[in-house]
């Protein structure tokens, strides 16, 4: 039955298009690279063109969740054929992609639905404290252990216990976690007893796993262990068709949350919005989208209020400007466009220089450091 589970979920590795293997490693360039806009989906953005209907039988575990692309359905068809079993589950994609909805619905769908779900971030927490974080310890089993501690294996008893960032695990353990997964047991720090874990576990990570174990760096056997179940989220440059209907959920609850009317979007932001590669993927459009709904005026949201890169400030930097025949002052001239810019974005926030920073790219005392140095002031 696994086997066939994984052939399934196998379907779900693709190569990169571009060759991008995260948020983290795009070079400018990479960020600028765009694709051509189906001028039906601009109108959906715009004219709010009714979106193509859902596919029928969208899968049951798919509560919530955004898009139709076969790619993404398919993710959620694993997860309803697999939720009511008590297999591990790997979930891996990169930043952003949707991991924890995943793994939220994972557990939703299960006979374990309205037990706890808990979730640890294996990443974000330092590695002394891990271990009591997650089997818990008894009073007097460190110093500084002055009361007993519940861990969050026990917190998430009859539930599902979601390790994020799993990649991140010190070996030390990785050792303990497999025998959880091995005999369904562990033990408190500084306690000598045997406890039953009974938890479903879920893990994900954003990183190569199996280059991982290549390196040391991660067990094999605990790979193996996790990787029963592997679900492979794909970014959302390889789902393009998902952008739509996810910028119009986020503009509508975005305004809902800061209280103000649903603005509508211009034909080129929504161009914009459709050609970007979103290497951040849902997370970078679900910000993008809150910090446009802010920033927006009258109503519309146009190019000047998304993230420069989004906006494509990258290409118009190197836009090719002709040369003067008699030469030119180089220095000056960048300098002056440079001015130019900054007070843009000055004057389109009232000279907030929180927003004029991001609306920039800028770190806020990188902006206020350059104002100094240019003698930039409001005018009175
Ligand atoms: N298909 C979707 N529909 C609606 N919201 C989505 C969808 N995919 C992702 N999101 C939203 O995008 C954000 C990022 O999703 P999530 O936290 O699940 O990603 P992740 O893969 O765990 O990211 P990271 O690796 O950065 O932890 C969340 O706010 C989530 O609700
Ligand atoms: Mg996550």
């Amino acid at each position: 039955m696994d086997k066939d589970f994984e052939m399934s979920s196998g379907t779900f590795v693709r190569m990169d298009f571009d060759g991008l293997t995260g948020a983290d490693s795009c070079e400018d360039d990479e960020h600028d690279q765009r694709v051509e806009v189906d001028p039906l989906a601009i109108e959906q953005l715009v004219a709010a063109a009714p979106l193509p209907a859902p596919k029928a039988q969208r899968p049951r575990s798919m509560v919530g969740v955004i898009g139709d692309s076969d790619s993404l359905v398919e993710v959620y068809r694993l997860v309803d054929r697999i939720a009511e079993t008590m297999c591990t589950v790997l979930v891996t994609g990169e930043s952003g992609t949707g991991k924890e909805l995943v793994a939220r619905a994972v557990h939703d769908s299960s006979s374990r639905g309205a037990r706890p779900f808990v979730a640890v971030n294996c990443g974000a927490i330092p590695e002394a404290l891990l271990e009591s974080e997650l089997f818990g310890h008894v009073r007097g089993a460190f110093t500084g252990a002055v009361a007993h501690k519940t861990g969050r294996i026990a917190a998430a008893q009859g539930g599902t216990l979601f390790l994020d960032e799993i990649g991140e695990l010190p070996l030390s353990l990785q050792v303990k976690l497999l025998r959880v997964l091995q005999t369904h047991e562990y033990s408190p720090v500084g306690d000598a007893r045997t406890l039953k874990a009974d938890v479903r576990i879920v893990a994900a990570t954003n990183v190569d796993l199996e280059s991982a174990v290549a390196t040391g760096a991660f067990r094999e056997d605990l790979y193996y262990r996790l990787n029963v179940i592997h679900v492979h989220l794909p970014p959302l440059r390889d789902r393009r068709e998902d952008v739509p209907p996810l910028v119009r959920r986020f503009v509508d609850s975005s305004a809902t949350r800061v209280g103000r009317e649903v603005p509508r979007m211009s034909a080129a932001a929504a161009e914009l919005l459709l050609s970007y590669a979103w290497p951040g993927n849902v997370r970078e459009l679900e910000n993008s989208i809150e910090r446009a709904v802010l920033l927006c005026q009258d109503g519309v949201i146009e190019p000047r209020d998304l993230p420069a890169r989004v906006a494509g400030l990258g290409a118009e930097r190197r836009a090719a400007t002709s040369l003067p025949d008699g030469g030119m002052d180089l220095r000056a001239a960048v300098e002056s466009f440079e001015n130019d810019l900054i007070r843009q974005a000055l004057s389109r926030t009232g000279w907030n220089k929180n927003q004029a920073a991001r609306l920039l790219g800028l770190n806020r005392t990188t902006l206020v450091e350059m104002l100094k140095r240019k003698r930039m002031v409001r005018a009175a």
